[in-house]
């Protein structure tokens, strides 16, 4: 399933995040802002149960969020959306993952592994703002899937119809949440017309 989350205010803070003029500091931000809307689309079925809570009234039971989310980073461009997802999320913890495109090959390279212990039954969202030619997603969602994460959803900022599809065919039931489906990639597999490096646009490399 792709689902692309077409809301007004997403689609603002992406026009912001494509223009060239943009700075570092100001890219950070609405990155952020964008996470945590995607993943507020992306949490529908979150489990919740009933849980006593003590108002300035009376005692009573309100709906709250029940277990784990676990959400895993890609390095280093998904920092910033994690960053915006935490913010508002106690019970989630955060997994990272080195890994970087070969600029020859646009083959992933793996240099880093700290993830949470991955149980079945605990959501766990692989956040990564770019997918490109589907390359590192498709690497990261092996390792997660070896780990045991189940249910797997995928957060993107951008997709291009070749990650898409790559995607897809190694993992048809993982949901692919994005705030774009854009036209294609480039000879340099950097998507068109995408945002340029959403590593360098964030950090100022
Ligand atoms: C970017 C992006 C993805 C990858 C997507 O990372 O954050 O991880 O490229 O490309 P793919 O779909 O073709 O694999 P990059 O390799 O630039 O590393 P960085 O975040 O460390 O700069
Ligand atoms: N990685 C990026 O950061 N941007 C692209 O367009 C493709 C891969």
């Amino acid at each position: 399933m792709l689902k692309i989350i077409d809301h007004p205010i997403v689609q603002h803070g992406l026009l912001v995040l494509r223009d060239r003029e943009t700075s570092a500091s100001e890219f950070r931000r609405h990155l952020k802002e964008i996470a945590w809307l995607l993943f507020y689309e992306a949490a529908r079925e979150l489990p919740t149960s009933g849980i006593p809570v003590e108002t300035p009234m009376e005692k009573t039971t309100a709906t709250g969020l029940h277990g784990k989310v676990h959400l895993i980073a890609v390095l280093r461009a998904a920092l910033g959306m994690v960053e915006g997802i935490v913010a508002h999320l106690q019970n989630a913890d955060v997994g990272h993952l080195g890994l970087y495109r070969d600029e020859q090959t646009l083959q992933p390279v793996q240099y880093y592994a700290k993830l949470p212990d991955l149980k079945s039954g605990e959501p766990t969202f692989l956040v990564d703002p770019m997918l490109a030619t589907g390359g590192s997603m498709v690497a990261a969602l092996k390792i997660l899937q070896t780990r045991g994460a189940d249910p797997l959803s995928v957060l993107t900022l951008i997709a291009a119809p070749e990650g898409v599809a790559q995607v897809q065919q190694f993992a048809p039931s993982v949901p692919i949440f994005t705030a774009a489906l854009d036209r294609q990639l480039n000879t340099r597999g950097y998507i068109l017309p995408g945002l340029g490096d959403a590593g360098d646009r964030q950090f100022g490399t």
